[in-house]
């Protein structure tokens, strides 16, 4: 592969999404000078640190500086204060969503993996979810999320769900071309038998199937999808669906995982595509050093991966398999001798410099004490 130069907008967001993006950044930096490439990073606000500093959760700044970017990574958003806030007229949430709608990131990509490593983690008994590999392909710039919402005169509140046949169909494209790739089966989430959206998505995919005939396809209803997504995880390869069902079954499938703190997610569209950990910012944790740092490092491997750098982000993911194998990892996930946030990201970076030295010590590397760089 050639040596290249890529500019990377950086948006760490609020609560520990400023410390993930630290630790994904330094993990770039290690894929960087380990195969000689330029990334070029710079940072922007968004989010509740946004509008303390502008007023606005997504100032033009930032928006022009993620559309001159070869790609964003983006750690998190979000504040108590907001939420408990039902009244606010402007929260952070806003600019998550309005960046999306305007970078016109149509289609959320997000892979699950049961980590061996980590099967002992999971609130689900291991043999159910063992071999688990499926990605979830979550539209995201349409639907309830995106419709006219607002209160009425007589004190009710509504939100409308809409979606169009190009809506459905490019994301399906997607899809289905994931499924080729993969397993050959897709699996469309909705609930067909009380929404009319539903039954557009149904009709939609049914046709665009037809196109992809190597590809199985099976419906199920958002409530079965839940449940399946508990009890039988291996039986799904690519899961299709709509904007809010798949916000929620994405939350529900990192239990999986092991931890929240595992899931990394590729946001892609029309232009520049954004990268970030599904978890949200998780704000009592700020500044503590527990955050998990290996959602937003496994997002910079997904960047790396739709920079063409396919071999680079190989090297991330051999990384922290490496640490999950070591147990070098943050305390929901190693309770008894946790490392923070910062040695995690450490210990990826580390290997990944220098991935062929085989005589170095994982905890003093994590530590930070290694001699070798
Ligand atoms: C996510 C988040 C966002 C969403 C919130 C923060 C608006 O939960 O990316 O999944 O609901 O899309
Ligand atoms: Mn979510």
């Amino acid at each position: 592969m050639d040596l290249v130069t890529k500019k990377i907008a950086v948006l760490p967001g609020d609560g520990i999404g400023p410390e993930v993006c630290r630790q994904a950044v330094k993990v770039l930096d290690a894929v960087a000078e380990r195969f000689g490439h330029r990334f070029e990073f710079s940072s922007h606000l968004v989010g509740a640190c946004a509008i303390d500093a502008t007023g606005n959760p997504l100032p033009d700044e930032t928006l022009a500086a993620c559309r001159a970017a070869d790609a964003v990574l983006f750690g998190a958003i979000g504040d108590p204060k907001y939420d408990n806030d039902p009244t606010a007229k402007v929260r952070p949430e806003q600019g998550l969503l309005r960046m999306r709608k305007e970078l016109g990131l149509f289609a959320n990509i997000r892979p699950v993996t049961a980590y061996k490593a980590l099967l002992k983690h999971s609130p689900l008994k291991a043999d159910r979810i063992e071999g688990t590999d499926l990605v979830i392909f979550r539209e995201l710039t349409g639907g309830i999320y995106f419709g006219e919402k607002g209160r009425n005169a007589d004190g009710s509140a509504y939100d409308n769900c809409t979606y169009s046949r190009p809506e459905i169909a490019r994301i399906a494209h997607l899809a289905f071309q994931s499924a080729v790739s993969r397993r050959q089966h897709l699996t469309l989430v909705d609930k067909a038998n009380v929404l009319e959206t539903s039954r557009l998505w149904r009709e939609v995919v049914r046709n665009i199937a037809l196109q992809y005939p190597a590809v199985t396809v099976d419906y199920l209803f958002v409530d079965n999808a839940a449940m399946q997504i508990i009890v039988n995880p291996k039986q799904f390869d690519v899961m299709l669906t709509e904007n809010m069902f798949g916000d929620i079954i994405s939350d529900e499938a990192s239990v999986i995982a092991g931890s929240m703190g595992l899931l990394p997610s590729a946001s892609v569209g029309a232009a520049v595509a954004v990268f970030e950990p599904i978890h949200g910012s998780y704000s009592q944790a700020t500044g503590k050093g527990i955050a998990n740092p290996l959602a937003a490092i496994l997002s910079a491997a997904m960047l790396l991966d739709h920079l063409g750098l396919v071999a680079e982000a190989e090297l991330v993911r051999e990384a922290v398999d490496e640490a999950l194998t070591n147990n070098i990892l943050t305390p929901e996930l190693n309770p008894t001798a946790p490392y923070t946030t910062e040695q995690v990201g450490s210990y990826v970076a580390f290997w990944i410099a220098d991935s062929n030295e085989q005589q170095w010590n994982a905890h003093n590397i994590a530590v930070g004490v290694s001699t070798i760089i």
